[in-house]
């Protein structure tokens, strides 16, 4: 028997203050977009804005429904119009930032399970790292350099062949 171990190192920033330019403005637009989320059941209104290679900006908010398990969160809508608009072209940077009627909004949220594994083939098709940076409207920001590494021993499309 060998044991073996996953780790991964991610940036820690005490505000979007620290973030070099690009980066804050990303996220700033995050943070304004999560403005357009439906969601009028959870009143948790994420929004995702993601640079790609070639410059291009593409964002998602999360979109619900009545029928609950319909709805949608804001990096697969982005995923999905990054996809469809922009013909898969490598994503460089995602920023997600969310707003809330119920919480507070002063740290960052990491993507749910679902938007882990979409993230993870849409990684693996382009052949290109997604690099994550996630905050609050306030508070610390993490970066993570590659989407997939919050998805160790994922299940893959090479496991289908
Ligand atoms: N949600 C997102 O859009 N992204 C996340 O990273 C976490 C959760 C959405 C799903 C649902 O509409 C609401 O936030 C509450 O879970």
């Amino acid at each position: 028997m060998n044991k073996s171990t996953f780790q991964f190192n991610y940036e820690v920033y005490q505000s979007i203050d620290d973030l070099n330019k690009e980066d804050a403005w990303l996220l700033q637009h995050a943070k304004d977009i999560s403005k357009t989320a439906y969601a009028p059941y959870s009143k948790f209104f994420v929004g995702a804005a993601a640079r790609l290679i070639n410059g291009e900006i593409v964002k998602g908010t999360n979109q619900e429904n009545a029928s609950y398990p319909v709805g949608i969160c804001a990096e697969r809508v982005l995923l999905s119009a990054a996809a469809s608009m922009h013909h898969s072209i490598p994503i460089e940077s995602m920023a997600i930032s969310y707003r809330s009627h119920t919480v507070k909004s002063d740290h960052p949220i990491t993507p749910c399970g679902i938007c882990r594994q979409s993230l993870q083939e849409y990684e693996q098709r382009v052949h290109s790292p997604i690099r994550l940076i996630l905050g609050g409207m306030d508070g610390k920001v993490i970066i993570i350099e590659k989407a997939s590494m919050l998805l160790p021993l994922s299940f893959t499309s090479v496991d289908l062949i």
